[in-house]
């Protein structure tokens, strides 16, 4: 069944076999784009990108790709567009279609992609919301296969505070038959509605997926370790939440209770010696800089496959 035409919003929407032919996909461009292959395969076609909120690696992997795969991107804001002043997403999502191959939207709430999804004529693609980060989780699982071989059986522990990256994880790896851990301070676990949906998930593809407010339980046996910032864009800070996340940092010691070649992982942009300690994130352990590498090689396949 061909995947052409379809959003990319929710992990949860795809089947294994649909998410494995999106990270092949990235694979083989990847390949393609080292050997010097041309691969122009999106031609003449235009992807329209809305930021409501700040970026690097999503930004400029979604544009550079999509200039490699012979398209073109249009960097739009709030602020230099109608929808600073009003217009609605939804009107603004026929306006797009009109136009554009392709919709790509990193917004606040998740109601907001859905609703561009909803009006859209074309593919929309969630380059983040506040509640799930999709094509993180896909430039994650091809690096954990570059780096472990393989996904199924493997063992992921995420640490820190539940958000839109680790809700994504407990999909996307549960989908590919990864064993999924979330160690999180009480207060800051996953909400039910996720844990809901991932436990529904994990019976099916027949994996283990567990929450544990412990960080040293939580990270025994892992073959990943995984960790993103305390306050996720658009949430105050606040000293309560740092102090009870600090007991969860991603440092020497709590890597030394993983396996003994476990690979780190943050989606980046870290915040050193807060949730990483800058020994780990530049330490052999860890993958990051491969994570945002592949954020470009993801989303093209993604983008070859959908567009
Ligand atoms: N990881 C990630 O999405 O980074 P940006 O916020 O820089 O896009
Ligand atoms: N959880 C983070 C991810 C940034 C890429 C945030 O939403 O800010």
């Amino acid at each position: 069944m061909s995947l052409r035409g379809k959003s990319v919003i929710d992990l949860s929407d795809f089947e294994r076999f649909e998410l494995r032919q999106f990270l092949d996909t990235g694979h083989d461009l990847k390949r393609k784009q080292k050997r010097g292959e041309p691969h122009e395969i999106l031609k003449g076609k235009s992807m329209a990108m809305i930021f409501m909120k700040s970026s690097t690696r999503t930004r400029v992997s979604f544009e550079v790709g999509m200039t490699q795969l012979g398209g073109h991107a249009l960097y739009l804001q709030p602020s230099g567009t109608q929808l600073g002043r009003g217009e609605t997403i939804g009107d603004t999502a026929q306006v797009l279609s009109r136009y554009c191959d392709v919709i790509m939207a990193r917004v606040f709430g998740h109601d907001e992609v859905m609703g561009l999804a909803e009006f859209s004529t074309v593919p929309v693609i969630n380059g983040l919301s506040d509640l799930l980060h999709p094509c993180q989780i896909m430039a994650d699982m091809m690096t954990i296969e570059e780096h472990r071989g393989n996904l199924e059986g493997q063992k992921i522990v995420y640490v820190g505070d539940s958000n839109n990256v680790s809700n994504s994880i407990m999909q996307g790896c549960t989908i590919m038959g990864m064993d999924v851990t979330i160690g999180s301070p009480k207060g800051y676990t996953p909400s039910e509605e996720i844990l809901k949906k991932a436990t529904q998930l994990s019976k099916r593809y027949g994996t283990t997926l567990e929450v544990s407010t412990n960080p040293d339980e939580a990270v025994k046996g892992a073959d990943v370790i995984y960790t993103d910032t305390f306050f996720s864009m658009g949430q105050e800070r606040s000293k309560e939440k740092e102090d009870a996340l600090m007991a969860f940092q991603v440092n020497k010691a709590l890597v030394g209770k993983a396996k003994s070649d476990a690979i780190v992982m943050h989606c980046l942009p870290a915040h050193r010696d807060e949730e990483l300690t800058s020994e780990v994130m530049d330490g052999p352990h860890s993958v990051v800089f491969d994570q945002a590498e592949n954020r470009l090689h993801a989303q093209k396949g993604i983008l070859a496959l959908i567009v």
